[in-house]
């Protein structure tokens, strides 16, 4: 059921069933994180397996101080910056965590989320909220109540709705364990805008020989349908050549080229419009009846190397046999 009701959400959560969030980023599936029961709901409900950690949501940079035995100087000044808002830090937690929220990783992830319906919720409960993404595991994140209602509707009991997504992409994700600090997903908040703040760090969104490592579960992430990026009026050109014109579906950044199954993600070029509409337009194309979606790389700067790293692991969805999602 998709509703507005807090009350109901909170009611919910306190008899440890899931419910589905809305944040500033894409749609959550939340539990109780301090019950291990209802996280277990979670994983069951996505089909998500247990070695791929949650993030941990709360309602103030304060409650995070108690779910963590130590926060660094970079992490505070981050979370003093950007929280509430599209970050997630990785710290050490304390024994309240369970492991299944962690997958048995020494850190938690945590973050507070800029939207206004769950934060009030945040602020009615006695517990902090885990939740991941809330899309079956392996496919686009959801940026609208409905998204989560036409995947998940039938599996969960409420879904509060806070409308559109307006960030609609997945937080940042940053660790300090490391002589930099290290962004391990980009995502809502630009390495350009954490440098500005902390200086220079790593960015390391990719590891096949340590997967575990920061959730780097090599993505899946993808629309079913297969996704190539590239040179748009090229690719266009060879499967027009190929007599395969009307199988195909374009995802532009800002051109229009005259495909008629075609989305284009910001007309005026601009990346934070674009990457809100990023995951509804692979829904949309999704579920046209098309056998491929070409799309295009969006400049690699602020937020569009998020975009870029979320358009290749669609990409990289049909040929990687390992699950992962972001
Ligand atoms: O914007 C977001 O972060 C959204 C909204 C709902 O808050 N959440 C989200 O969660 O994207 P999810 O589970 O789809 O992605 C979280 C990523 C996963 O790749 C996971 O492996 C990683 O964070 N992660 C979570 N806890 C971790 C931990 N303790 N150590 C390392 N990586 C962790
Ligand atoms: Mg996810």
């Amino acid at each position: 059921m998709i509703g507005t009701d807090i009350h109901a959400a909170k009611l919910l959560l306190e008899a440890g069933e899931p419910v589905a969030i809305p944040t500033e980023t894409v749609y959550g599936l939340a539990a109780n994180a301090f019950n291990e029961n209802a996280v277990l709901k979670i994983f069951l409900t996505k089909n998500r397996p247990v070695f791929d950690p949650l993030i941990v949501h709360t309602g103030s940079i304060e409650q995070i101080t108690t779910l963590v035995t130590g926060m660094p100087e970079t992490a505070r000044c981050l979370a003093q910056q950007f929280m509430p808002g599209p970050l997630t830090l990785l710290l050490p937690k304390k024994d309240v965590i369970p492991d299944l929220v962690t997958s048995g990783l020494p850190h938690v992830a945590v973050r507070v989320p800029n939207h206004p319906l769950t934060l009030q919720l945040l602020s009615s409960l006695s517990f902090p909220l885990a939740a991941p993404s809330a899309n079956p595991f392996g496919y686009v994140s959801p940026t609208t109540a409905q998204h989560v209602q036409d995947q998940l509707g039938e599996k969960i009991p409420y879904i509060l709705d806070g409308g559109a997504c307006n960030i609609g992409i997945e937080s940042t994700i940053i660790g300090f364990d490391t002589m930099l600090p290290t962004v391990y997903r980009m995502g809502g908040i630009s390495i350009e805008q954490i440098e500005a703040v902390i200086g220079k760090v790593l960015v390391q969104t990719h590891s096949s020989s340590n997967p575990r490592a920061a959730g780097m579960l090599k993505s899946h992430y993808a629309p079913r349908k297969k996704v190539i990026i590239g040179n748009i009026p090229q690719l266009l050109h060879r499967f027009s050549e190929e007599n395969r014109r009307g199988e195909v579906g374009v995802l532009s950044f800002m051109h229009d080229y005259g495909c008629p199954k075609q989305v284009i993600l910001s007309a005026e070029g601009n990346l934070n419009q674009a990457a809100g509409r990023l995951f509804a337009a692979l829904r949309t194309l999704d579920s046209l009846p098309l056998s491929v979606i070409l799309t295009e790389p969006v400049p690699d700067v602020f937020i569009g190397r998020a975009i870029n790293d979320r358009l290749k692991r669609a990409a990289a969805g049909q040929t990687h046999t390992e699950e992962g999602e972001w």
